[in-house]
């Protein structure tokens, strides 16, 4: 059901775009925003081109809006298959999430109602999307700071129950994961237990903003060790499955990202006693 695993990413983001053509960095795939290359020419295409060349690519979006009630947006969507098609994506994932209603837009990724109803509501959508595009898709979870009374399930179950439904794969974010059990004062390890082993295709590793008494997922920050211990739970619990670090803001050197890089692969390598890489196979160490 899952694609081979490419190993160890990176988010491919435009400071660090002449780096990775001229030092050619050992790593295994980038990761590429989707938005930001849904354009018919320009430079970042040029680069998104150049780095194609040398590395595989997964692409990640933000305006699927998968938990809205408006119609989906097959312009998009297109676009979307366009790109992947262009870059061989071996994946292309968005957020269990909803951003906007009735055509007006909130510029955030929401979460949503954990119920039977949203559940149904967002599985149907997925299907109609994985349909569209040909392939399965994987979903993430957002972090939140807002629940709803509603809600008659915990986010693992919801996520879970969607993913079985949609028949979809996932891609765990574990910062996330790390700042809603903050948020919400739940066990993360309950989190990793509680979702589907089979259908986890992709993690996520980043940085937040601590204020106290909330965290805030900014992607700004350098990763921090209850998130990299809650990786390592992670590795334990689903094996060799792809792993990167998205850093939006505040972004440093590439040879500084590489420092983060080299700690995750490591603890992988750490937990499961080989370092995977999606093209020379397994190593052991
Ligand atoms: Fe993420």
């Amino acid at each position: 059901m899952k694609s081979p695993p490419l190993g160890f990413g990176l988010g491919l983001r435009k400071e660090h775009y002449q780096a990775i053509l001229d030092t050619s960095p050992n790593v295994d795939w980038f990761e590429v925003l989707s938005e930001n290359y849904l354009v018919p020419g320009g430079k970042p295409l040029y680069f998104l081109d150049a780095i194609n060349e040398r590395y595989p690519m997964v692409m990640h979006g933000v305006s699927l809006s998968i938990g809205n009630n408006d119609a989906l947006n097959f312009d998009y969507l297109q676009q979307l298959k366009t790109l992947s098609e262009r870059i061989n994506a071996h994946w292309i994932s968005d957020h269990l999430c909803w951003s906007g209603l009735d055509g007006v837009n909130a510029h955030d990724l929401l979460p949503l109602p954990y119920t039977a109803e949203a559940v149904t509501h967002v599985a149907t959508r997925i299907k109609q999307v994985q349909d569209f595009l040909e392939r399965r898709i994987l979903i993430e979870n957002v972090s939140s700071y807002v629940s709803y009374t509603q809600s008659a399930m915990t986010e693992w179950e919801f996520l879970s129950a969607v993913a079985e439904e949609a028949d979809c794969l996932l891609l765990l974010d574990v910062n996330n994961i790390y700042v809603s059990s903050v948020n919400h004062e739940f066990d993360p390890l309950d989190y990793l237990n509680g979702v589907p082993k089979e259908r986890v295709q992709q993690h996520h590793l980043a940085g937040h903003s601590d204020y106290g008494d909330y965290i805030i997922d900014t992607h700004d920050h350098d990763i921090v060790d209850p998130v990299w211990n809650l990786y390592a739970e992670a590795v334990k619990r689903f094996g060799h499955v792809s792993a990167m670090i998205e850093r939006d803001d505040n972004i440093p050197d590439l040879s500084v990202l590489m420092q983060e890089y080299q700690q995750m692969k490591q603890i992988s390598a750490g937990v499961l006693g080989d370092v995977f890489t999606g093209t020379q196979g397994v190593e052991n160490v």
